[in-house]
Formats: structure tokens, C-alpha cells, sequence
């Protein structure tokens, strides 16, 4: 376990089911400095958590493993994914942190500030950083409004849970784009913690090229 783990007990689910459609295929079996970038979330999911829980398209299962890990196959949707995560955590993990393997280089302090976060007392820990860019409400080519970026922040995985907040929150079936969503939809209280812009989501073929300068060959 990290630094700072105390008696409760930690999983991860890792998502990695998706089809990689706007990166152009299957993302999560790239390679960044000699290892894929499942293998990169997995190694700091291991690091960090007592046992990693790995999504993966139906037709992958049976032809990927790591130690310490239990694989099951994803569903259609993102959140249907995380749910087929969640069904194989022990019901006695106290805390999930759900990843996206799809960020490679999410480093093992920030798996441990969001899991830290939910230890002092929130419902969910979501990491975040602040939006660089003007954003602006559209209809069509239409400005509506500029709303004030002050306000807005960018979310990223890992994101930690109260188990309990969790599961509760994906019974009811819903999909969301992340979890914390969820979470906060079923009257949870989510927290945001710092995150970094190195942890990019490996979306276009170009943030592969942007990962591999970011990442030291040897990390985590
Ligand atoms: N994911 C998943 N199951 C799905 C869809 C997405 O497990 N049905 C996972 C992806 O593998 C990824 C993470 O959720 O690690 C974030 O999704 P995204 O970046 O959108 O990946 P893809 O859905 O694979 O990409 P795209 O949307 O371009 O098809
Ligand atoms: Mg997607």
C-alpha cells in the first residue's frame, strides 16, 4: 500500500474496456516506454491499492493477466464498465478508487491524495485542475454566453469512493462521463484534489507522442 494507508481496506477498478474510436483503436494496448498503458495504470493501481480489479473488452478476457490482479469483461458505456468492475471488488473494500487505464501517467501521490481525501470524510475524491481556455455556451455557430472559468475546473481519474457511496450510486443503473458524477447525483458530497496536467487521457493519436515525452522510462 501507499503512504499513509491505514487499516481500511483499498481497491482499484481500472477501466480499460472502451475502443479507442477517436484515437483510432485499441489505445489501452499502445506501447509508452516498453510497457502498454494498461500496464502503466495497473503497475501504479498495484502500488497504491490491496487488489486492482481490470475491465476489459469481452473478447480480451482470457488473453491478458497481471499478478495480483482479477480481469472481467466491460459492458457498452463507460459507467456500465465501472459497474462490471465494482461487482468484483470484496464486499469488504472500503474504499475504490476508480481509474481510467487510458491515463497512463497518474502518479502513486495522486492514487494517495484521493484516497487520503475520502479517509478525512468525503463521499468522493476526484482530481482536477483548472481550465486554461475561454469557455463559452454555444447554440450552433450561436454565442449564448462566456461563462467564468474561475468557477470551472477539469476533471481526471483517479477518483475515490466510499465504497459504499459508490455502489450505491451505479445502482441506480445511470451512465455518466466519470464517476464523481454519479456520486454527486445520488446526493454524495465529491471533493476535488489537485491534479496534474501531465495526467493526460491518451484521447487522439497525438497525446501518445505527448505521453511518451512526459514519461520517465523507468516511473512508477
Ligand atoms: N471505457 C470502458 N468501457 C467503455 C468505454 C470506455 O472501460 N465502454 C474506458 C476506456 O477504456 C478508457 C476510459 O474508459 O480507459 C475513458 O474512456 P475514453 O477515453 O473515452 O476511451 P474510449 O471509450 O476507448 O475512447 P473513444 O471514446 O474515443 O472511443
Ligand atoms: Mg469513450
Amino acid at each position: 500500500m501507499g503512504a499513509g494507508a491505514a487499516a481500511d481496506e483499498v481497491w482499484a477498478v481500472v477501466v480499460a474496456a472502451g475502443s479507442g474510436s477517436r484515437f483510432g483503436g485499441s489505445k489501452q494496448y499502445e506501447h509508452l516506454h516498453g510497457r502498454t498503458v494498461l500496464e502503466w495504470s495497473v503497475a501504479t493501481a498495484r502500488a497504491v491499492c490491496a487488489g486492482v480489479v481490470v475491465v476489459l473488452p469481452a473478447g480480451d478476457v482470457g488473453r491478458w493477466a497481471a499478478e495480483g490482479t482479477v480481469v472481467v469483461a466491460g459492458g457498452d458505456t463507460r459507467s456500465a464498465s465501472v459497474r462490471a468492475g465494482l461487482a468484483a471488488v470484496p464486499a469488504g473494500a472500503e474504499i475504490i478508487v476508480v481509474h481510467d487505464a487510458a491515463r497512463p501517467l497518474a502518479t502513486p501521490a495522486l492514487w494517495d491524495a484521493v484516497v487520503a481525501a475520502v479517509r478525512d470524510g468525503a463521499d468522493g475524491a476526484i482530481c482536477a485542475v483548472p481550465v486554461t481556455d475561454t469557455v463559452k455556451r454555444v447554440d450552433g455557430a450561436e454565442v449564448v454566453e462566456t461563462i467564468d472559468r474561475a468557477q470551472l475546473v477539469a476533471v481526471q481519474t483517479p477518483q475515490a469512493f466510499r465504497a459504499a457511496a459508490l455502489r450505491a450510486a451505479h445502482a441506480r443503473g445511470e451512465d455518466a462521463s466519470d464517476d464523481g458524477a454519479l456520486v454527486e447525483r445520488a446526493g454524495g458530497r465529491v471533493v476535488i484534489v489537485p491534479g496534474s496536467t501531465d495526467n493526460l487521457k491518451i484521447t487522439h493519436a497525438h497525446d501518445l507522442l505527448v505521453a511518451a515525452a512526459l514519461a520517465s522510462p523507468v516511473a512508477p
